[in-house]
């Protein structure tokens, strides 16, 4: 798989990396540790060299597990984590305090097994913090050879400037796909001024854009706290996924590829983090950085998705608070 530099600040990555979180909790299932483990190497023989998890996941039994597979790797692999969720748990709240950062950090790197963590994103920007007292704290992280990159998830551009004064940011990691373009408004705008990168999560759309979901969750699954998988707004939001899938028939590719690839051909820095529990989806999304959409694909893709409006929040009220605005 080719890679791609995330900004200027020297961070190469496989152009589509692995989100974990969903190994063992998106859907409220998820896969036992043994499988993930498997599922991983085989990512990484596939040649993804960028893992994405938080202490949030689980939360920590996902760094945990990522920590495990990737130990025999650890020299050719990205490893991305994040800070800043209270008690790693986002519904208690937001922590980034110095103090808290570094503890956060040090639990980190014993689960990663690791003595550095590559990338080390703040989940979510804490109002209670100064954003240059976050980055001054990564900074010295940094300066003690326990963090290479410093990246924001869910920042303004504000906030993504005024860190950057401190210490250079890397990578900014929010939602974006064509479930949810806000981010082309000011974000890629500034990230592209700055010389930052952008990583994309929920780049299908938690799985929505795979048309993989079209009735009601179980009701295990998390996603079942956003409003737009309710019952009522999966079905009014699948009129974009079926405008999507008569393209990608079209160029005889899945809907998910055309997901991915439409993200890819964004930006040369923008690096997508696709999560899966199944092999066959990984290689399916994998595949996905071979497919060269034309400008006139690209023009219709854009004019179909301009032309739907999305139902639902992408986050329940006491999340969407947590977002920096
Ligand atoms: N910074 C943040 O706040 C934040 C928030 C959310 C996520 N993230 C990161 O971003 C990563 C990805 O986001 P995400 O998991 O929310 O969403 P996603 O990658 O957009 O979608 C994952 C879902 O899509 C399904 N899927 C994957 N490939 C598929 C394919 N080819 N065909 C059909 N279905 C497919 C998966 O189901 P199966 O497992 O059944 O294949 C899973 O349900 C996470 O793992 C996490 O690391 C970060």
């Amino acid at each position: 798989m080719r890679k791609r530099k995330l900004g200027t600040s020297g961070l190469e990555v496989s152009e589509l990396g692995f989100g974990c979180m969903g190994l063992n909790f998106l859907d409220g299932k998820g896969l036992d540790k043994k499988d993930a483990i498997t599922l991983l190497h085989s990512a990484v023989e596939m040649g993804v060299t960028f893992f994405d998890t938080a202490e949030a996941y689980g939360p920590y039994t996902n760094e945990e597990l990522v920590g495990e597979a990737l130990e025999p790797f650890r020299k050719d692999v990205v490893i991305a984590t994040k800070f800043g969720c209270k008690d790693a748990r986002p519904a208690v709240g937001l922590d980034s305090r110095p103090e808290t950062i570094r503890a956060v950090t040090e639990a980190s790197l014993k689960r990663l097994k690791t003595d550095y963590i590559d990338l080390l994103y703040q989940h979510r920007v804490d109002p209670n913090v100064p954003i240059e007292e976050v980055a001054g704290t990564v900074k010295d992280l940094i300066q003690e050879g326990k963090v290479k990159y410093f990246g924001l998830s869910e920042a303004s551009a504000v906030t993504i400037r005024r860190a950057h004064s401190v210490q250079p940011v890397s990578a900014l990691q929010s939602e974006y796909s064509l479930f949810w373009r806000e981010p082309e408004d000011e974000i890629i705008p500034t990230l592209e001024e700055l010389g930052i990168g952008f990583v994309p999560f929920s780049p299908l759309g938690k799985g929505f854009l795979t048309g993989i979901i079209n009735k009601k969750l179980e009701d295990i699954d998390r996603r079942n706290i956003i409003p737009r998988f309710s019952e009522e707004n999966i079905q009014a939001n699948l009129v974009l996924v079926d405008a999507l899938s008569e393209i990608a028939k079209a160029k005889g590719i899945t809907t998910g590829q055309l997901a991915l690839a439409w993200l890819l051909a964004q930006k040369p820095w923008i690096a997508p983090i696709p999560g899966t529990t199944k092999l066959h989806r990984l290689e399916e999304n994998i595949a996905s950085t071979d497919i060269v959409l034309t400008a006139d694909e690209l023009a219709e893709i854009d004019k179909t998705v301009s032309g739907i409006t999305i139902v639902g929040d992408r986050y329940p009220e006491f999340l969407e608070k947590q977002i920096d605005r």
